[in-house]
């Protein structure tokens, strides 16, 4: 019954999600810039009728659906921001804004909230509880519009919260799920060393900044290979490291900076501590001194177990078991996490990369693009999704 209702919605607004994510490819904002993007998806909102809509930050939007019966509080999200890239698709519906495009495919995520926006509003008289719409800014850009949007208050009374991302590297059909961590804690470490400048022929005079440095990075690829256990996950990589200006000059200093990614808290709290220490000895060992800053990034995200498995258990009713594709954890990071650390919630990727069509390039690629037959797919899961959710 629920999958006949799935199927009948999802046709009716399977062309209108298209063409909203054209137009939205059209016109892309860059992270903290969705204003005209935020006005788009307000004024769309504001259309179907039954929606409490909100702009809970300058450039996001959230859509309150009140239910007729008591019940949860489930919310779905999508983000809306685009990238700083020169879209190189010849399509007629390619970026008009020059140096911007959506080049990881929030403009289809956010087509296909809408798209279940519209479904669910009319639904009205059927939801028990309510159904929260979050139209995010800025996941592209460190600290990210969801942290903003939660400290808004958008999360409050919120019981369940589920995300979708379109994936070009999965195929299309396929959906993809993750029992527990999913994406890592995504942190940044900088560190410059204080030597002493002076002439390359009289090495013996000042400490060499270079030659530490050098250690430095070595002595950091210790503390994954040997301090964290090899059933547990991390990554620790020097990714800039800066010094010098010439052949005949020891210079004064030098710059490291990377990143560190992490699945537990443990370790997240524990890696720092480590490179600090580290740092300091071996500095210390070379009569030279240091400067150490660690900033936190977005928080690993971890999918809840009983939610995850009703969304696997829509996926099997829509699409048949050979849809379900259980999606390897990885380093990466998503600040859809900020969500969930108020309630428990799942996010999924859709399978959208079709390589019949050639369509086959990676996320953040001038020529990225994914099938739409995606976002048809991720609408009828969420809207599944939700509905079980809902009843259960
Ligand atoms: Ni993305």
């Amino acid at each position: 019954m629920q999958t006949t209702v799935t199927e009948h919605s999802a046709e009716k607004v399977r062309e209108q999600v298209i063409q909203w994510r054209r137009y939205l490819h059209q016109h892309p904002e860059l992270s903290f810039q969705e204003e005209k993007t935020s006005d788009f998806v307000y004024d769309t909102l504001h259309s179907f009728g039954n929606l409490l809509v909100t702009r809970p930050t300058k450039t996001s939007v959230m859509a309150r659906l009140i239910g007729s019966q008591p019940g949860k509080c489930i919310a779905l999200r999508a983000d809306m921001d685009a990238l700083p890239i020169q879209e190189e698709n010849t399509f007629s519906y390619a970026s008009q804004n020059p140096g911007v495009m959506h080049a990881c495919g929030h403009d289809g995520h956010t087509a296909m909230l809408l798209g279940t926006a519209k479904v669910l509003s009319e639904m009205k008289d059927q939801i028990k509880g309510e159904i929260r719409f979050f139209f995010q800014h800025a996941e592209e850009l460190f600290p990210g519009g969801a942290s903003e949007m939660v400290a808004a208050g958008v999360m409050d009374g919120v019981d369940v919260v589920l995300g979708a991302h379109v994936l070009s590297t999965l195929e299309i059909g396929k959906i993809g799920i993750t029992y527990g961590p999913m994406l890592a804690a995504p942190d940044v470490f900088k560190i410059t060393v204080i030597g002493k400048g002076g002439h390359a022929a009289h090495p013996h005079q000042v400490p060499d900044s270079v030659a530490i440095a050098a250690q430095l990075v070595t002595n950091l690829q210790h503390i994954v290979s040997r301090n964290v256990d090899p059933l547990d996950s991390a990554v620790l990589s020097v990714t800039q490291l800066i010094s010098g200006t010439t052949h005949n000059v020891i210079p004064g200093t030098a710059y490291l900076c990377g990143t560190v990614r992490t699945f537990t808290p443990e370790l997240r709290e524990k890696i720092p501590q480590r490179i600090e220490q580290i740092v300091k000895g071996i500095t210390e060992a070379h009569e030279a001194t240091y400067e150490f800053t660690y900033e936190k990034g977005y928080a690993a995200l971890i999918n809840d177990e009983k939610i995850t498995k009703t969304i696997e258990a829509s996926i099997i009713e829509i699409f048949g078991e050979s849809a379900v594709e259980y999606f390897k954890p990885c380093m990466g990071g998503e600040d859809f996490s900020a969500y969930m650390e108020k309630a428990p919630g799942s996010y999924i990727t859709l399978g959208a990369g079709n390589a019949a069509k050639g369509i086959t390039n990676p996320h953040h690629h001038p020529r990225f693009d994914f099938d739409e037959a995606a976002l048809d797919n991720g609408l009828k899961i969420l809207l599944h999704s939700t509905l079980s959710l809902m009843n259960q």
